[in-house]
């Protein structure tokens, strides 16, 4: 495999915890990537020489920073303790997978890996319902996709409960085993280049068969 596979990826969330530990990855250095940017988390900062920075509602300049992307990566999600900031489940979670996919279908985009989490396949609560309506998205767009479902983060400032990887593990929960948030990008990237695992969610086993392999 060249190092891009012949892939670009536009990567949507690159300044969150795993947009920015994706970007650090070594395998990340030699792909062809396209990281996205809000413009008031842009200020002040050294930024990707490809860095794409755009309000997503931007539609012709969304359009303009995906051409020639054959991939879209969807990082982007917000929590109930940043709605103070004006972000809320429906402009982040939901409406940003609507703007990302009308593009994706205008640019010629042919494979989209979403990042969802455990739970949003049976949705209680607003934030595991805002997760289906992002992936019903996806998944209703007619493009070719990978979603990932994974428990909770740990690294880059996530912390999951002290022993509960290793116990989801010995009791064979797998879908509730908390990730490594290295683990997680690395996974992101290596299906975002090969595109293994098409029209596949990704939860419990099959994601930690990607991992494994990534
Ligand atoms: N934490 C967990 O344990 C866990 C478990 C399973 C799944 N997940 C999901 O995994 C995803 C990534 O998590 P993370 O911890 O890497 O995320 P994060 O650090 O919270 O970063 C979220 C990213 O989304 C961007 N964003 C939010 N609203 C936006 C908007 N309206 N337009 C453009 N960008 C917007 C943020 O941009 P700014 O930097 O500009 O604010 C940031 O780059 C989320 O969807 C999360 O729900 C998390």
């Amino acid at each position: 495999m060249s190092p891009t596979n012949g892939r670009r990826i536009f990567i949507a969330g690159a300044n969150g915890a795993t947009g920015r530990t994706l970007m650090k990855l070594p395998q990340a250095q030699d792909a062809n990537l396209v990281p996205h940017y809000r413009p008031k988390s842009a200020q002040g900062k050294t930024l990707h020489p490809q860095a794409a920075v755009l309000d997503l509602t931007d539609a012709q300049a969304l359009d303009a920073a995906m051409q020639g992307c054959t991939t879209v990566m969807q990082l982007i999600g917000t929590m109930r303790k940043r709605f103070s900031t004006g972000d809320t489940y429906e402009t982040s979670d939901i409406d940003t997978t609507q703007y990302l996919m009308d593009a994706a279908k205008r640019c010629g985009v042919n494979h989209v890996v979403l990042l969802s989490s455990v739970g949003a396949g049976k949705p209680t609560g607003a934030y595991l319902k805002a997760k289906a309506k992002a992936e019903a998205i996806v998944t209703n767009s007619g493009l070719d996709y990978t979603i990932f479902r994974p428990s909770a983060f740990h690294g880059a400032g996530h912390r999951a409960p002290p022993g509960m990887r290793f116990l989801m593990g010995a009791l064979g929960m797998h879908r509730f085993r908390p990730i490594l948030i290295e683990e997680l990008a690395s996974s992101l990237l290596h299906v975002a280049q090969t595109g293994i695992a098409k029209g596949q969610i990704l939860e419990g086993l099959s994601l930690w068969d990607v991992v494994a392999a990534s």
